[in-house]
């Protein structure tokens, strides 16, 4: 029964959008960004969409609809010049700082790369039509250009959830006291101070944006797109154009937030369609472990490895102490102490790993990809941020009350093992997790049936331009009143000023009658 509806229900997508010619553009060369967005796309050719996408990522077997147009492979690093840091030292980066040093150089130098590479100059070349250009929302404006070259609706999808940014492109409210910037560390981000923070770094960071970055942007257009059909329209204009975003994000575990109907929620896209199965040896050391599993594993930048001497010592003295078995990505081949109860890899599938019930506990970064894992399938975090958005996330999942923060800084024997204590065996964490993980599921239909719905949604409806904010038509003053504001205050103000004035002359006049009277 449920097959038959499903495939009934497959049915009536296939016949109310044609199969459509869609441009999916997502250079960035971030492995996580990329495990976020692949399904997307392959999941619109596996319903018969002819799905072009400029990445950095080879697919092994994609489906037969799905064309790579591949960006010359280059990290970040290399990129901005120079080695790969170590990531340990970004810790305690201001978000102002990590703005100056890496975002802003990285993202222009990315996008670059990408308009720059062989395989794109060559798209670019030849005559295509697209239904739809879908681009990520990362530092790279200048690609919605090509939504005005090939006169498609353009929709945004972003590896993180709601922010300043994104409210500008979309013209939804700020929010301001309850949207925080994804990469200010801020303790108390709702007190007056925590406020002040967000609002004045959100204004720091439009002003750069808007009137440096996006025109350091449209350069790039200039120099590597040629041939546009006047006038072509500013990349901060282009954004405004907007058909449909879709944020990384889901309000089970995010801040609840007002959204108009162009904005969509599909938090745990990647987790949607989880077809890959544990390895066997994974699969028999994670059953065997009858006092369950620590798992560590901080992300797909950060290197363990890099790990201070005294800090990585720290670990493998508590590893030491515990009963349950170990699992920690390690990027080097050997490890010198190695407690008997750990076990290292240099990579490891990390969703399958976390679905595994003896999975107790998860030591992570934060990172966004790696939170909602552990949220999809119940499993309590120890939190070390490193860097960007995720002393936020780890934020939200201790207030939640099934996480911990243990700041870098503070990493030693004690408090490790104080952590570790609690989670293991406080059954409070788990039930938490387990209760996040119920409503983080809980949901109409699956992320991924989200995304691709709301996508041919734009196309059934020729860019479904009735669904942006109209404010966008307004200017920002009559946008948010301040003009009525204004006015109001003013009539307020001269009413104000005639009552004391009439209150002034009776009363100078009833005191004159009374000195008269006196005098007479
Ligand atoms: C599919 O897209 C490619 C570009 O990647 C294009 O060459 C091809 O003609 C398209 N196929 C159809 C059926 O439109």
């Amino acid at each position: 029964m449920f097959y038959k509806q499903h495939s009934l229900f497959l049915l009536s997508f296939a016949i109310f959008c044609e199969a459509a010619n869609i441009l999916y553009v997502i250079p960035f060369s971030s492995k996580s960004h990329y495990i976020f967005l692949k399904p997307i796309g392959l999941e619109l050719a596996r319903r018969g969409h002819n799905v072009t996408v400029i990445t950095s990522y080879k697919e092994a077997k994609p489906p037969k609809t799905y064309h790579e147009v591949m960006v010359d492979n280059k990290s970040i690093w290399e990129i901005i010049g120079g080695e790969r840091p170590n990531v340990f030292t970004m810790v305690g980066l201001s978000a102002e700082e990590f703005h100056d040093k890496i975002l802003w150089s990285g993202g222009l130098a990315m996008t670059e790369v990408a308009l720059n590479s062989k395989e794109v100059q060559e798209l670019l070349k030849n005559d295509h039509k697209f239904d739809l250009v879908i681009s990520e929302q990362f530092f790279q404006e200048a690609m919605y250009v090509l939504a005005h070259k090939y006169d498609a609706p353009l929709a945004l999808v972003t590896t993180y959830g709601n922010c300043m940014r994104h409210n500008i492109i979309t013209r939804n409210p700020l929010q301001l006291s309850t949207v925080i910037s994804e990469f200010l560390d801020i303790r108390e981000p709702t007190s007056f101070w925590g406020r002040l923070r967000n609002m004045y770094f959100a204004l720091y960071e439009f002003v750069w944006w808007k009137y440096w970055y996006l025109e350091k942007q449209e350069a790039l257009v200039k120099k590597y797109v040629p041939h546009l059909k006047e006038p072509v329209p500013s990349l901060y204009d282009l954004q405004k154009d907007t058909a449909l975003m879709l944020y990384n994000s889901h309000f089970s575990f995010d801040n609840a937030a007002a959204y108009g109907p162009n904005i969509v929620e599909i938090g745990g896209v990647h987790l949607s369609k989880s077809d890959e199965v544990l390895p066997k040896d994974l699969q028999e050391i994670l059953d065997g472990a009858k006092h369950g599993v620590v798992y560590v594993n901080f992300g797909s930048n950060v290197k363990s490895s890099e790990l201070p001497l005294e800090k990585k010592n720290t670990f493998l003295n508590i590893f030491r102490e515990l009963k349950q078995l170990v699992i920690w990505k390690w990027e080097d081949e050997t490890l010198d102490d190695k407690p008997k109860n750990l076990i290292i890899r240099k990579w490891l599938p990390q969703k399958e790993i976390l679905s595994h019930p003896n999975i107790k506990v998860f030591i992570s970064h934060g990172g966004l990809i790696g939170t909602q894992e552990a949220i999809f399938h119940g499993i309590p975090i120890i939190g070390i941020p490193i860097y960007a958005d995720q002393f936020n996330n780890l934020l939200q999942a201790q207030e939640i009350g099934f996480g911990q923060i243990l700041e870098f800084k503070d990493i030693n024997e004690e408090n490790l093992r104080n952590k570790l204590n609690n989670v293991l065996k406080d059954d409070k964490y788990g039930v938490k997790a387990k209760e996040i993980s119920a409503r983080f599921k809980d949901r109409p239909m699956s992320a991924l049936d989200t995304a691709v719905y709301w996508l041919e949604y734009v196309i059934r409806n020729k860019g479904a331009t009735y669904m942006k904010n109209p404010a966008l038509k307004l200017n920002r003053i009559a946008s948010t009143m301040l003009d009525v504001y204004v006015f109001i205050f003013m009539v307020f103000t001269i009413i104000f000023f005639i009552l004391t004035k009439i209150l002034k002359t009776l009363f100078t006049n009833v005191s004159k009658n009374k000195r008269k009277q006196k005098r007479n």
